[in-house]
């Protein structure tokens, strides 16, 4: 047996993307319909031109519905505009002497929320990270415990008011609904990472056209996310910029060519590089491959020392242990895995959607992985009436203005 089928779509800064798909007996996910188009109308994350995006937008809904033969009315989206990044709040309330029910954390949630409640900033996510009982800590699920004082520190991942308007707006005019909002880092770690690892503490980093978000979980939950507005587009443009080409060639020599760690015979490869406003066959330079490469090591290492500076600043570095998974189109970047290892010193492994059929090799790669953690994010919040004892913890809505708790759960009866 089958979950009703679930809509996500990826808006990214190169390419948006739409999974149709639903969930096997056995966990692993079915994808039904694929749609992806490059994204005209993205930069770093957010809109530029609702217009150009709503077509892209279109394009890939449409493909995706053609092939599951199924009509889409709403989707779950990922927010990467608007600066998505983390916040931690500790709450308590007290308990007159009752045993801790479903009410009280849902109380005490919206009482977090609350706290937290930044104006021009939207909350994505409001999720539990660990429960206290008169100052006991380490408590995954209190209910049914007594005492006289609850405690939640909850993580609250929040985007600016504006990009995310502006993204639900073009979704609007395409004629779906936003049944919820992910933030992007979540959604890939998600996608990718696999129990152990979040249990254990890992650091997902997406490597994408626009953006390099980071998800830290540990404990089995996400403790920290942030986007930072640098991505492969920026590795493309210093080629076309260093070898004076056009940036659909600097596209190409980087994905054909490009190693982000210098190797012997790069002196000796020479490529042929076409000149910005020449054809192919018009004039051109000819470029030793080593050149190229010092081109994206230097772009790539400063991309993984923010990643870092901003890890260690959070105290983050310690906490999510030795273990990285990268993720993401620019991921696929030969050598990337390496470089990280040395600049982050960190055990690297490269990542993509893992429990997934139905996709071919091209979309089941790393830069897939966003929108098959939004699938996977579906999953696990499914409508309020299908919470079992094994959701606790998950009392975490799409948190948005627009759409509360049951929504995803209205969605999911209405959607198809
Ligand atoms: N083989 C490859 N080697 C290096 N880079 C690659 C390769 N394939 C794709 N890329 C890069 O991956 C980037 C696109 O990645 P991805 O599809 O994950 O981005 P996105 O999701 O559209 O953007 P974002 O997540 O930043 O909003 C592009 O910059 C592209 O150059
Ligand atoms: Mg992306």
């Amino acid at each position: 047996m089958s979950t009703p089928l679930i809509a996500a779509l990826d808006v990214g800064s190169t390419k948006v993307c739409c999974f149709i798909a639903s969930e096997d007996s056995d966990g692993s996910v079915r994808v039904a319909g694929i749609g992806h188009q490059v994204a005209h109308g993205m930069r770093q994350g957010a809109v530029v031109d609702m217009e150009e995006l709503e077509h892209s937008v279109r394009a890939a809904m449409e493909a995706a519905e053609a092939m599951a033969g199924e009509r889409v009315r709403a989707v779950v989206v990922n927010v990467s505009g608007g600066q998505p990044n983390s916040a931690n709040v500790r709450i308590e309330a007290t308990l007159n002497g009752h045993p801790v029910d479903d009410s009280d954390l849902r109380r005490i949630l919206e009482h977090g929320r609350a706290h937290h409640d930044v104006p021009d900033r939207v909350q994505l996510h409001a999720i539990p990270v660990d429960y206290t009982i008169d100052g006991n800590e380490g408590i995954r699920d209190p209910r049914g415990m007594f005492g006289d004082r609850l405690g939640v520190a909850i993580h609250v991942i929040s985007a600016a008011t504006g990009p995310v308007r502006n993204l639900s707006t073009v979704i609007n005019r395409c004629h779906l609904d936003v049944a919820a909002r992910v933030a992007s880092p979540y959604a890939a770690g998600l996608a990718c990472l696999v129990e152990d690892e979040k249990e254990l503490g890992v650091t997902c980093i997406d490597m994408g056209g626009g953006t390099t978000s980071i998800a830290v979980f540990l404990g089995g939950q996400v403790v920290h996310t942030d986007v930072l507005p640098v991505g492969g587009h920026h590795v493309t443009s210093d080629v076309a910029r260093g070898l004076s080409t056009s940036v659909a060639l600097a596209e190409r020599l980087k994905t054909l060519y490009g190693s982000a760690i210098p190797s012997a015979g790069d002196d000796r490869e020479m490529l042929k590089v076409p000149l910005v406003g020449e054809s192919e066959d018009g004039a051109s330079n000819q470029v030793p491959r080593s050149l190229l490469n010092q081109i994206i090591q230097p772009r790539l290492e400063e991309t993984l020392e923010l990643v870092r500076a901003h890890l260690e600043q959070g105290g983050f570095d310690k906490l999510a242990g030795r273990r990285v998974v990268l993720t993401g189109g620019a991921s696929q970047m030969q050598g990337v895995r390496d470089l990280a290892g040395l600049v982050l010193d960190k055990q690297v492994r490269l990542g993509r959607p893992v429990g997934f059929h139905g996709l071919a090799d091209a979309t089941g790669g790393p830069a897939f992985s966003t929108c098959a953690g939004l699938v996977r994010y579906a999953i696990a919040h499914p409508p309020a009436p299908q919470r079992g004892r094994k959701a606790a913890g998950g009392y975490e809505s799409d948190g948005g203005k627009a759409s509360g708790f049951g929504r995803i759960g209205q969605w999911l009866k209405k959607n198809f």
